[in-house]
């Protein structure tokens, strides 16, 4: 984070949505390196996620005037132009209506300010964050089956193209690689064995699915790549967009 939070350091913020906040962990870990910032707001549309984040931005406050509520990323609660900055971390790809939340971020940020995109993308670059996109995608694939909007991620090129196409201005980007775990590794083994049995029982969602078979046959093939050759966390594209 260190080079984002240094540009960002020049735009003085003190006013800040985060859209689709989940946990808040995210948030609190942004917030705490921005000191100029006073005012916070995180909305997400599920309820469990913003009762754990009220619990994690809690310790900011008395320094930071905190509010987490429900809304939806498409149809924000919010006057024109009322913030400095606007955070969608891992949020683009679970929207229903990516063009409709762009738009609505814009509507909020006052003229100048700044749009902060963190976003996983389907553009690897080794066998190993090939399979983490694939673990993704399938978990995805879940989802859907259980209702809940959650698409691939997508290409860099898109999530910049949607931002243009938004009429934001890019004034920076970076590709954020994970570090690649090696099941020749004992701690990493564990670990692999650890996501292996999470996905396992997050696949037993879609038990009653007509997808269920696809489904299985997917992991199967996820479930060895990872044990023979490892896996690594997709890679994030990092950007500020400026309204
Ligand atoms: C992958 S989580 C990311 C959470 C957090 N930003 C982070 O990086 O840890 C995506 C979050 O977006 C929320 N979300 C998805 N669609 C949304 C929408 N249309 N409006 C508001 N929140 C949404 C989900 O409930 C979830 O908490």
């Amino acid at each position: 984070m260190p080079d984002l939070i240094e540009h960002l350091s020049d735009y003085s913020l003190v006013r800040l949505l985060d859209i689709g906040c989940g946990d808040g962990a995210v948030t609190r870990r942004f917030v705490e390196k921005l000191p100029t910032i006073t005012r916070l707001v995180g909305v997400d549309r599920d309820p469990v996620a913003l009762d754990e984040a009220r619990d994690c931005l809690q310790g900011l406050e008395p320094d930071v005037d905190c509010t987490v509520l429900q809304a939806n990323a498409e149809t924000l609660p919010f006057p024109d132009a009322c913030f400095d900055a606007v955070l969608c971390c891992d949020l683009l790809h679970h929207l229903a209506d990516v063009p409709a939340a762009l738009g609505e971020a814009r509507r909020v940020l006052r003229p100048g300010g700044v749009l902060v995109v963190m976003e996983i993308v389907a553009d690897v670059q080794s066998s190993a964050e090939e399979t983490g996109r694939d673990m993704h995608h399938l978990k995805a694939w879940v989802d859907r089956v259980m209702g809940i909007p959650h698409g691939e991620s997508f290409s860099a090129h898109t999530v910049l193209q949607s931002l243009a196409d938004a009429g934001f201005v890019i004034g920076w980007q970076e590709r954020w690689p994970s570090e690649p775990l090696d099941p020749a590794h004992p701690a990493d083994a564990e670990y692999i064995a650890g996501e292996r049995s999470y996905l396992e029982d997050y696949l037993s969602f879609a038990e009653d699915s007509p997808d269920y078979p696809a489904i299985r046959r997917a992991a199967a093939r996820i479930f060895h790549r990872m044990e023979s050759r490892g896996f690594a966390r997709q890679p994030q594209l990092v950007l500020i967009g400026r309204k």
